[in-house]
Formats: C-alpha cells, structure tokens, sequence
C-alpha cells in the first residue's frame, strides 16, 4: 500500500488529532527526501515502537545559506514513496511533504537559536544552519504532537542540538538515535553521495577510513595522545582535491575538545570534508 501523503497543515492537524484521541502513540522521522536505507533504518525504528510513524520530506530552505546546494538538492518523491510503500505493510505510514509556503507563510517571523552544542563544528562552518534545522524540526514536533522522533547518528551534532532545545524549551517529546548506516565499502549512506564523480566516491573512502584508523590507535595500540591520532586522521583525509572543515576528537556532550592532550574516553571523532565539491560528514563515538 502506498503511504498516505498529506500536504497541508490543517490536514495533518486533523489526523494526528484523531490518532490522539484513539490513545494511538506516534513516531515522527523528519527527513529531507532522496531516501536511501539510513533514512529506512529511522523509519524501521519508529514502525517498531510507535502505531503510525510519520515521514516528514521538506527540503528546509531555513537550513541551507545562499550559496549552498538548496537549489540542486535531489527531490525524489516518487521513489521516496515507492521505498516508504514497502514499509508500509500495516498501513500506517503517513508522508507530510509541504511546500516551503505551507512551512513558511508571510509573516513568518519566529526561529529557534540553540547556543552551546550548536556553536562549534558545524555551527563555525555554516553559521545559520542549526537555526533552520531547529526551527523546522520544533515545527515538525508540533504539527504532528508526535511522541518520540527518530535521528540518525550520521548528524551527531544535530541530534545533540535538538536534544538541547527539547530539554530548554520543554518540548514533550522522546528523542531516540539510530547508528549510522554505511555502504558495504564503509561509506556513510548520504543523499548527498550521489554529487561524488566515481573516482571522487572512491577517495571519499577516506573519511570511513580515518575514523576506523584512529579508533584502531586509540583501542588497539592504546594511543591517548589527541594530537597524534588527529593528525593521522588528517593524514588519511589529505588530498589536492579535498579540502578538511574539520577532523577533531571531542567530548560527545559538549562536543569540544578537553583541556590537555590526554584522550579520556567517551569521545566523538568528527569529519567535515570536502571531497571536490561535496562537503560529506561523518563521525564515530568510542565509549
Ligand atoms: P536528512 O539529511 O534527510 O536526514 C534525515 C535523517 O536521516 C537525519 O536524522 C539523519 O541523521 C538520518 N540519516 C542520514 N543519513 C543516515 C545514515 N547513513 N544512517 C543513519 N541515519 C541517517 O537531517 C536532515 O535531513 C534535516 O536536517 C532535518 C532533520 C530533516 C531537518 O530539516
């Protein structure tokens, strides 16, 4: 059976208030579309601990600063739908894919900006993105008044900032994270893959490839100096045609590096880089 798409707020206002008043729980997986099986995963997830799941694809143009891929970012619905449909044995899938109107009327005037964890990292390198991205999923959570939601660790700073806004602002709702799925080679599952030339996606391997190094160091070979094990990772990551954002080793709540050069388990390795013209993250945490 096909999912259930909705396209309008006031539509999607009236099912969730009939699901809720049948007492039914509700899972929410926000996505941007051009579904591949990381998005799957997340909605596997949801299917396996809610009664309807709810499938979000808007491409969030809040998120994206001019100059970004906004404009190229692959839109997909058919075989978005044509994944989501083979999910969908129990019928209760539902697809809210708005247009950017429906999201932001005239007058839209309020966004949510999440200082700490949304600062370093990304938030250096795309200085507006987690305002769009929490603004858009705070809406997502209160359209849909779902109970838990679904992200992948593939976005590990985003999940830490949404956790932030969920816990300053109150927001009634349980977030859960999922491992990131990767390509058999190692290569984390992104929509963003499909920019990569094939012999870019061969030497966008690298980023797989450093994390797995340095975890390699820092639990075989017992390596705690951070400094060491950051400038292999650079090492693996370096190439003419690559540029590094960024490639640190941090604590996971703050996602700052600790003081000295000691590394203390739990740690979070992050990936930004520039492979040609794709800019792909990728990340692992050792505890
Ligand atoms: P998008 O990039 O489409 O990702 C949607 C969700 O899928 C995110 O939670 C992301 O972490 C997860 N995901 C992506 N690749 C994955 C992988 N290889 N393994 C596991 N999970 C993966 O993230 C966004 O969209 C947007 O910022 C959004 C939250 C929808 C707000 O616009």
């Amino acid at each position: 059976m096909k999912p259930k798409v909705v396209r309008e707020c006031a539509e999607l206002h009236s099912l969730v208030k009939s699901l809720h008043r049948q007492g039914l729980r509700i899972g929410l997986v926000p996505t941007m579309g051009a579904l591949h099986a990381g998005h799957i995963s997340l909605v596997k997830e949801s299917l396996k601990n809610s009664d309807w799941t709810i499938v979000s694809i808007f491409v969030n143009p809040t998120q994206f600063a001019p100059g970004e891929d906004f404009e190229k970012y692959p839109r997909t619905l058919e075989s978005d739908l044509a994944l989501l449909e083979a999910e969908n044995e129990k019928e209760n899938i539902i697809v809210f894919t708005p247009s950017a109107d429906e999201m932001y009327p005239k007058n839209f005037y309020s966004y949510v900006d999440v200082a700490g964890v949304a600062q370093p990292l990304e938030g250096a390198f795309r200085p507006t993105h987690f305002r769009g991205v929490a603004t858009v999923v705070l809406k997502l959570f209160n359209m849909t008044r779902a109970d838990v939601a679904f992200f992948g660790q593939k976005d590990f700073q985003q999940v830490q900032v949404i956790r932030q806004f969920v816990r300053d602002l109150n927001v009634p709702i349980e977030i859960r994270m999922s491992p990131i799925k990767r390509e058999e080679d190692g290569l984390a599952m992104s929509s963003r893959n499909r920019y990569l030339s094939s012999e870019a996606r061969q030497r966008a391997l690298c980023l797989s490839d450093s994390l797995n190094r340095a975890k390699e160091m820092i639990l075989s070979q017992n390596c705690r100096s951070r400094s060491a094990v950051e400038a292999e990772i650079r090492k693996i990551l370096e190439h003419p045609k690559h540029s590094i954002d960024y490639a640190v080793i941090v604590d996971p709540e703050t996602l700052l590096p600790r003081p000295g050069d000691e590394i203390v388990l739990p740690v979070a390795i992050l990936l930004a880089v520039r492979v040609d013209d794709t800019r792909l993250i990728d990340n692992l945490v050792i505890d």
